[in-house]
């Protein structure tokens, strides 16, 4: 029997400790509900990290058979692999490099020593858990030689590799001391996916200035085997959002809250912390609302959720430091006894209160400086049942390649930002319904599950025309 191994760095269940002992919750981030029809099936597993140290030998057995029974797979990792791999090489060092933030990247062999050997023992995992003719797909930037590691070992695995963040141009990939042995790392599988046609296009070129191969068509020639190269934009789980917001729980939530908030006007902002995501930056031009359009004082409130991420990384440190220190300066200087300019949360909502925010906001603000897809302002659409409220979207997030409807802004351009997030308060009903229900039809159709399928079955396809090109006499 065919089996599919999904293997990525995290696995979709993370183990807590508590003081009753360990814990096991879903992982923040929208994969697994995408590939939970995948994993779960017959015979699937997904192979990954539960998020945790875990180094007690009767501890690694529990957890082990606790996953095993929901079909995964745990590859524990010491301390300094997290250290080295995870916060070392993968987040200070490709992270920033994909995101543009080159004067954050950090070269160092030691970590990228670290990088290999984690790899290997994912490979390793891979490799316990597979036969030769599973199906394997690897995803993201922390596993970017694991595709030619399996390569190595299973000459004739079908193998699939899907990057979640944007691939950069060539500029900033040659500044890489590794570049080489990162992409043909990835040219170990069959077909590998982006989420744009421009990280495509830059991933072709990388590949044809640094390692000289022939790429026609989103094809790649290597010396032994042909790899096929397209773009995948990642859906939602659309159903799951638009449920979660006709829920009466979040008709509940948004009912205390609205009260709480004396009916002010809502901007909704929700990111992970990173500097990638433009926080610090949507601040401020908040602040510039409030100083150059008096009018929306006390009548306008930013709720701005900000999700813990990487706090062992210093750069992320600065950030939560920067921003607190923003709001802060902010509210002092605009609140009054009945109403805050910011209202500012740390920490993640269980998804009943996220629908109820959701469904509140008037301005959903999406500002990246960079990100591969952005997922938020696709649930935001999702959860607009009655199809009121406005999209403020950078074009410099993924998303903004489908989502046309949305106010596409420059997010280095604060004049701009300031005067859209004006415009989008005063938007009438009749533009902002035409708008959501454009953006509704294709976030509903291109769901997550489309995503999982057409990916699934590009990678057949590419793998039998490579079988008949192998049978093809010279
Ligand atoms: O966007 C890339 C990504 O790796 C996602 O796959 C993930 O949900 C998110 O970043 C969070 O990353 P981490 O696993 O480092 O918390």
């Amino acid at each position: 029997m065919t089996r599919t191994i999904i293997v990525s760095n995290r696995l979709p269940t993370k183990v807590l400790r508590t003081d009753d002992g360990l814990a096991f919750k879903p992982s923040e981030g929208g994969l697994a509900t995408g590939l939970g029809s995948i994993y779960k099936a017959e015979g699937n597993v997904w192979v990954g990290w539960p998020g945790m140290f875990v180094e007690d030998a009767a501890e690694q057995e529990f957890v082990t058979e606790q996953l095993r029974a929901d079909s995964m797979a745990p590859v524990f990792l010491t301390e300094s692999e997290i250290r080295d791999y995870y916060e070392g090489f993968s987040n200070e060092t490709l992270w920033p490099t994909f995101h543009y933030f080159s004067q954050y990247a950090v070269y160092d062999a030691a970590t990228w020593e670290a990088y290999v050997a984690v790899n290997e023992k994912f490979c390793q995992a891979v490799l316990a858990q597979s036969g030769p003719d599973d199906t394997i797909w690897v995803h993201d930037y922390q596993l970017l030689l694991l595709p030619q590691m399996l390569r190595k070992a299973r000459p004739q695995a079908t193998i699939g590799f899907f990057l979640h963040i944007p691939f950069p141009s060539y500029e900033m990939v040659r500044a890489l001391p590794w570049r080489t042995q990162l992409l043909e790392g990835m040219l170990g599988a069959d077909l590998i996916g982006f989420h744009t046609f421009s990280y495509m296009r830059h991933f072709l070129s990388s590949v044809s200035q640094l390692l000289g191969l022939p790429t026609v068509n989103g094809q790649i020639d290597t010396p032994t085997r042909s790899v096929q190269v397209d773009a995948f934009p990642m859906g939602i789980d659309y159903q799951r959002f638009a449920d979660a917001a006709a829920s009466e729980a979040a008709q509940q939530h948004e009912q205390v809250y609205r009260e709480a908030l004396h009916g002010a006007r809502i901007v909704l902002s929700i990111d992970r912390l990173d500097y990638t995501k433009g926080i610090a930056e949507r601040l401020r031009a908040f602040e510039l609302l409030l100083q150059r359009f008096p009018e929306w004082r006390g009548q306008v409130s930013l709720i701005m959720v900000v999700v813990p991420s990487r706090d062992q990384v210093a750069q992320y440190q600065a950030l939560k430091e920067e921003i607190d220190e923003l709001v802060g300066r902010i509210n002092a200087q605009y609140r009054t006894i009945a109403w805050s300019p910011i209202q500012y949360f740390y920490r993640s909502f269980p998804l009943e209160e996220l629908a109820a925010l959701y469904r509140m906001a008037d301005v959903g603000l999406v500002t990246p400086i960079r990100d591969g897809m952005n997922l938020v302002a696709k649930e935001f659409i999702a959860s607009k049942l009655d199809r009121r409220g406005v999209l403020i979207l950078s074009e410099r997030a993924g998303a903004a390649r489908e989502l046309s409807d949305a106010l596409l802004i420059n997010p280095s351009d604060t004049d701009q930002l300031v005067q859209t997030l004006h415009d989008a308060l005063v938007m009438p009903e009749e533009e902002q319904t035409q708008r959501m229900a454009e953006m509704q039809a294709l976030v509903r159709r291109y769901d997550v599950f489309a995503w999982t399928q057409l990916f699934m079955s590009q990678l057949t396809e590419a793998k039998a025309r490579q079988r008949n090109l192998a049978t093809v006499p010279l």
